[in-house]
């Protein structure tokens, strides 16, 4: 079966397919209401993202994946679940941040249990790099939140080390409850440790 043929009519609406792929998103066409926007990058099978759109209907929630399979699942729980203010775009990450989101105007980007890459030669494949931190910036607005989580011990510490080159982020203090996305809900079966860490973006020190 073709394209997105699969789809019921409900579930064809929640998929945002972008007219173009260098033009900037228009969250008003994505979501029909102004209100602040949330990104789940790498959000798999929208647990959290469903949860969390659940638990504020007075923001918006944009889930960005790559796999087929996986958007295609999120349409039907968000179909089923009649959230009006979550949609999805299957696309790649960094393209999206980096290309597709306009300047200034994301409120948070949730980056949970992004791919590892543990095997040093495949370093270069993950997510964080200074330029993926940079789009982020660019991306986010000022007071804006990068909520990141990882079980993996060393692609933490490289994440640490990269956020000290960057004065526009600083450490977001505030006690904050998130929902479990199904990834975490594993590991919390087997009591594997994850760090998490949240940022707002701040002035850049002069
Ligand atoms: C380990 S899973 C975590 C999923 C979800 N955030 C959770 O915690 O349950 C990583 C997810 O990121 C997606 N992903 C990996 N690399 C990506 C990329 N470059 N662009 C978009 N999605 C990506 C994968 O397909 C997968 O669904």
């Amino acid at each position: 079966m073709g394209g997105r043929a699969y789809l019921q009519q409900d579930e064809a609406a929640i998929e945002f397919v972008p007219g173009s792929i260098v033009e900037q998103l228009n969250f008003r066409e994505i979501f029909g209401q102004d209100a602040p926007v949330e990104v789940d990058l790498g959000c798999g099978d929208g647990t959290f993202l469903v949860a969390m759109g659940a638990q504020n209907p007075d923001r918006n929630f944009l889930g960005i994946e790559r796999l087929l399979g996986r958007v295609r699942g999120v349409c039907r729980t968000i179909a089923r679940s009649h959230l009006g203010n979550v949609r999805i775009l299957q696309m790649e990450n960094s393209y999206a941040v980096a290309h597709l989101l306009p300047a200034s105007t994301i409120s948070a980007f949730h980056v949970l249990f992004p791919d590892p890459w543990p095997k040093r030669r495949h370093h270069r494949r993950r997510l964080f790099t200074i330029e993926f931190f940079d789009a982020i910036d660019r991306a986010l607005e000022w007071n804006g939140l990068l909520h990141l989580a990882t079980d993996d011990a060393d692609y933490f510490r490289s994440i640490c080390e990269m956020i000290r080159t960057k004065p526009s982020f600083s450490i977001f203090e505030e006690a904050t409850k998130f929902p479990m996305t199904a990834f975490e809900q594993k590991l919390a079966v087997n009591g594997a440790p994850i760090q998490r860490l949240l940022l707002r973006k701040v002035s850049p020190v002069r």
